[in-house]
């Protein structure tokens, strides 16, 4: 029998890391610094007079930025924030649209794609983006450009694809000041770095831990909608690249009408499941009153459940302290299955054979 991997072994973590994905999350403060201090500095604004609704339009690591806008903004700015994650645009896109056209490589068909039909149903619309395709039709377009660093995987460039879309939208006069929470949430990831980091002991590490109950199990993560539920989604997607495992999603309230009624069969499989509830104190009493009750349903069924809470000032620090916590727990999960966490072979094989017709 192979010995489980040990994750207080530092250089192990690092060796079995090709890509830096380790370092890459070390470096989210100092990213989101970054996106605040220099990426924005030369960036045009589009020329729109009334902007009606906000599409983010990208995939994968280029698109949970959009659903970050999308929550963080909801009780803050007075249009809806859709995010789109198609070759198509809703029916709804016209001249007072403002479009994100978000991808890290620049090269992805479906955000190359919603960015045509965005100009071509007039549009306002901002390129965020190392390069690629995507930068170069900007720039023969005149489309104002966010050019981000290149060098790490889209889905470790969260604060260089979310931190400038907030920007925009300040400096277009659509959202207050956001300075302050901003320079907070990133102060309160470098404090959080130090408990959750590769550096600190199993003893001391929450996501250590979370990625221990999650090995050889079956992730099942639950947020609530309108808080935690980009951060659920997260979860998915960094377990999914980064251990290469699978994982499920779901929010509540909803899920308490349709999914907590299939926690009855087939027993064997229903007892690999490990259930990561998100939590934060902010959400809606009802809500939480659903959690208690919906942990009684499931406590006997499933191998077992983990509350992890969020926690900081601010709804964006509160926000990375869930997303940070996950991003490092899948990391390690990754580490613990013994494998590489930044090659996703699997994704460049599809856009490698779509590429050919
Ligand atoms: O994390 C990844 O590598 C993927 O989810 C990509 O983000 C996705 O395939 C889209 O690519 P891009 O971000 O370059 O547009």
């Amino acid at each position: 029998m192979t010995q489980q991997f040990d994750l207080n072994n530092f250089e192990g973590l690092c060796r079995l890391d090709s890509t830096g994905m380790i370092a890459a999350l070390e470096g989210l403060s100092a990213q989101c610094n970054q996106a605040v201090c220099s990426i924005l500095k030369d960036v045009e604004l589009p020329n729109i007079e009334a902007i009606s609704n906000i599409v983010v339009t990208g995939l994968g690591g280029s698109a949970i930025g959009g659903d970050l806008l999308r929550v963080y903004t909801a009780g803050r700015i007075s249009v809806p924030v859709t995010v789109n994650r198609d070759y198509v645009l809703p029916e709804f896109v016209g001249p007072d649209t403002l479009v994100f056209a978000v991808s890290y490589s620049g090269n992805t068909e479906e955000t190359l794609s919603a960015y045509e039909e965005a100009r071509s149903r007039g549009a306002s619309v901002m390129a965020i983006t190392t390069g690629g395709k995507l930068g170069e039709m900007a720039s023969r377009d005149g489309v104002p450009l966010v050019k981000v660093p290149s060098g790490c995987a889209p889905r470790a460039a969260t604060g260089y694809l979310f931190i400038p879309t907030l920007g925009i939208l300040q400096r277009l006069g659509m959202l207050p000041d956001l300075n302050a929470e901003i320079t907070g949430m990133i102060s309160y990831i470098k404090e959080l770095h130090k408990t959750i980091g590769p550096e600190s002991p199993r003893e001391d590490n929450v996501s250590k831990q979370i990625a221990h109950k999650l090995y050889k199990k079956i992730p099942v993560i639950w947020g609530t909608t309108g808080t935690t539920e980009v951060v659920a989604q997260r979860w998915k997607g960094q377990i999914n690249e980064n251990a290469k495992a699978p994982a499920y999603w779901n929010v509540f309230p909803e899920l308490n009408h349709n999914e907590i009624v299939g926690f009855e069969y087939p027993l064997e499989i229903l007892n690999k499941i490990h259930v990561i509830i998100l939590r934060d104190e902010r959400d809606h009493p009802r809500v939480q009153k659903r959690i208690e009750i919906t942990k009684g349903i499931i406590k006997d069924v499933v191998d077992g459940f983990t509350e992890v809470w969020a926690s900081g000032d601010g709804d964006l620090a509160r926000l990375f302290s869930l997303i940070y916590t996950g991003d490092y727990a899948s990391l390690y999960l990754a580490a613990l299955y013994g494998i590489d966490p930044g090659p996703v072979k699997v994704i460049n094989y599809l856009k490698w054979e779509l590429a050919k017709e």
